[in-house]
């Protein structure tokens, strides 16, 4: 193989759309330069620059701008902070730990999660309404296209600590984001399911007619990798012990 090498710093272990953020595994890194006002219309709600124009090239297809609305995006640790306690007030402890996550164990802080709702006169600020029907319902179909992925899935409760959230969407970007659809895995399963794929052995591997050849390997803490040349990659952090190489080539 024609390779080159690619360098993995420490520090990208924490950085990157497949982070995980939840519980057992808070945030490490600040990410709040990285994010952008989520729309022009909302301009008080900041989100990833890479999520925001995918929210944005979604809510376009769909018709749904203006319809749809963005209730919560990126959150300092003391907004965060302030969220909780407020919650713990005025819905008790059991409401709380439901839907609500401690400071730095919220993935808003890392500006790749949005809270929708369909606009309406009141919206309620930690549950608001994203049915599975009508403009919402077609954005579910849609989102994974658009690296999307509805986080705190029904059924996953253990798993993510939280329940069901039909209006909490995180981008993992394409194509993890329909990989997981498809495959029905949360965010804790999917980064489970990529160590099946490590560096030295068998990666995960998609031909895609239009897109071209997606390959995606765990490299875990490893200093480098060899790539192919024609390659182009992406390196996402896991936030617990490793990072995922994404490779995209042409179909030949
Ligand atoms: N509602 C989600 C779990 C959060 O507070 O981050
Ligand atoms: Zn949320």
């Amino acid at each position: 193989m024609d390779g080159k090498e690619l360098i993995l710093t420490g520090q990208s272990i924490h950085r990157g759309n497949l982070i995980l953020v939840n519980g057992q595994h808070p945030i490490q890194e600040e990410m709040r330069s990285d994010c952008v006002p989520v729309n022009e219309r909302e301009t008080q709600i900041l989100l990833h620059i890479r999520a925001a124009a995918c929210l944005a090239g979604l809510l376009a297809e769909i018709g749904g701008t203006g319809k749809i609305v963005s209730v919560s995006g990126y959150r300092t640790r003391e907004e965060q902070e302030e969220i909780y306690r407020d919650s713990m007030k005025e819905n008790g402890e059991a409401f709380t730990r439901q839907y609500v996550a401690l400071p730095d164990r919220s993935e808003h802080q890392t500006g790749l999660a949005i809270d929708l709702g369909l606009k309406k006169s009141v919206i309620d600020f930690i549950r608001p309404s994203f049915p599975r029907i009508g403009i919402c319902g077609t954005f579910r179909k849609k989102a994974a296209r658009y690296g999307f992925i509805e986080r705190y899935p029904k059924g996953k409760e253990a798993v993510t600590g939280i329940a069901e959230e039909p209006w909490h969407f995180r981008y993992v970007g394409y194509p993890h984001s329909v990989i997981m659809a498809e495959r029905g895995l949360c965010l804790e399963e999917y980064e489970t399911f990529l160590e099946r794929y490590p560096y030295g052995g068998e990666h995960l591997i998609l031909e895609m007619p239009e897109e071209g050849c997606v390959e995606i390997f765990y490299a875990g803490a490893r200093r480098s990798v060899i790539i192919p040349k024609d390659a182009v990659a992406e390196i996402s952090g896991d936030n617990r012990s490793g990072r995922i190489v994404t490779l995209w080539r042409k179909n030949v």
